[in-house]
């Protein structure tokens, strides 16, 4: 694409956002901003619309400089060619369909929006037939390599480095605390993604995500271990072909290719990656039963109906919950699985059927506390 892109970006005062805006300030030549959202920061959104001078914002009290409007009339005015979908929970689902009825590609980094109602998503893409490219590092290889390929896919194999934290010793885990886990993992990822990293229940929702966003059973998606993290996934294809991508394990990386799409854009700050400095790189298969989070993502995900809705909200309450100290690092599998168990499914739910199921697993989930 010649011209320049114009882009809203939900959710821009979030680290995705800011990340966003930093690639704007990177290509001025070739995107930038004519919406913002947020849902609080106020000092941060006015610091941006001083900045990228968008015409209009979406948040809750105006921000001089730019018209207030909603986030669906942000996400699907007519000279936005891309929306960069930020957000983080349920916020910004409606203003993606929005967005998607009004034919405008999306960057989706909202992990939320595509386990809860990923199907309802897709459909509606597919249906305005509209782009939806991922922000993650791992799904945004597998796009890469399913770009130009057709239905020709065989397996999808997401890889993940494993965690310390197997579950065969409870009385070890009972003992593993916030700080640590916070600690150990990546503070960039904000703390809800951290302690979905440590349980694994990140990697069970990305196949949950990559069912929608790439239209293939739950039988074809696999997840494997792979300490180096240098692959960040692969597809085999029914030829027995498999292309790999191999790059930086880099949120940043996977935003830009999504906003360059479909051509690539330069990026000096991140450094080249060695081959030669790699090693010997290794795939083990990931043991589920060591994993129930992973485990109970898959199954919800096979179940399908309202069941991932009311995991993401399970889990999401249920990771409050330890946040807060009200139960223990082995107690979230077992929240979550006492929710999952007591939901009534809707079958083909509509939004409406979803964002219930929402609100009934985070009214129902502190109920699971032992007193
Ligand atoms: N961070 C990463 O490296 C990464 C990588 C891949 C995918 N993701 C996914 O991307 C999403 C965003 O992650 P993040 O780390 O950027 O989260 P974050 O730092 O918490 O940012 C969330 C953004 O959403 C906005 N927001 C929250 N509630 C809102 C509402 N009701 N209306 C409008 N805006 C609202 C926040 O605005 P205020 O701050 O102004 O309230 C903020 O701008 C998540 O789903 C995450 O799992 C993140």
């Amino acid at each position: 694409m010649d011209r320049m892109k114009r882009l809203a970006i939900l959710g821009s005062t979030g680290s995705v956002g800011r990340q966003t805006l930093e690639v704007v300030q990177r290509h001025p030549d070739r995107c930038r901003v004519v919406g913002l959202a947020a849902g609080s920061n106020f000092d941060l959104i006015a610091q941006q619309v001083a900045e990228f001078q968008p015409t209009r914002v979406a948040f809750p009290r105006p921000v001089p400089g730019a018209e207030r409007v909603s986030m669906e009339e942000l996400a699907s005015a007519p000279d936005v060619d891309l929306v960069v979908v930020a957000t983080v929970g349920k916020a910004g689902l409606t203003a993606t369909l929005a967005a998607i009825a009004a034919g405008k590609p999306i960057a989706m980094a909202n992990k939320e929006i595509m386990v809860m109602a990923g199907s309802l998503v897709m459909a509606a893409a597919r249906q305005h037939g509209v782009t939806v490219l991922p922000v993650d590092s791992a799904l945004s290889a597998v796009a890469q390599c399913l770009a130009g390929e057709g239905q020709n896919v065989e397996q999808i194999i997401l890889t993940c480095t494993g965690t310390p934290y197997s579950w065969r010793a409870p009385a070890a885990l009972r003992a593993v605390s916030r700080e640590e886990l916070l600690r150990q993992t990546h503070g960039i990822m904000g703390r809800k993604l951290s302690i979905d990293s440590a349980t694994l229940m990140r990697e069970g929702m990305q196949v949950i995500e990559a069912r929608w966003l790439f239209d293939v059973p739950f039988e074809r998606i696999s997840v494997v271990v792979h300490p180096e993290n240098a692959v960040r996934a692969l597809v085999r294809f029914v030829d027995g072909t498999v292309k790999a991508v191999i790059s930086q394990p880099s949120t940043r990386l996977a935003l830009q290719y999504a906003l360059s799409y479909p051509e690539r854009w330069g990026l000096p700050a991140l450094p080249p990656l060695d081959l030669t400095a790699l090693g010997p790189v290794s795939f083990e298969p990931l043991d589920e039963a060591k994993y129930p989070c992973f485990r109970l993502a898959t199954e919800a995900g096979y179940r399908g109906d309202t069941y991932p809705a009311v995991l993401n909200a399970a889990d999401e309450m249920a990771v409050l919950l330890f946040l807060d100290q009200q139960i223990g690092f082995q107690e979230i599998p077992r929240v979550v699985e006492a929710v999952l168990n007591r939901h009534q499914p809707v079958h083909h739910p509509t939004l409406e059927d979803i964002l219930q199921a929402d609100q009934w697993a985070r009214d129902f989930t502190p109920q699971q506390v032992p007193e």
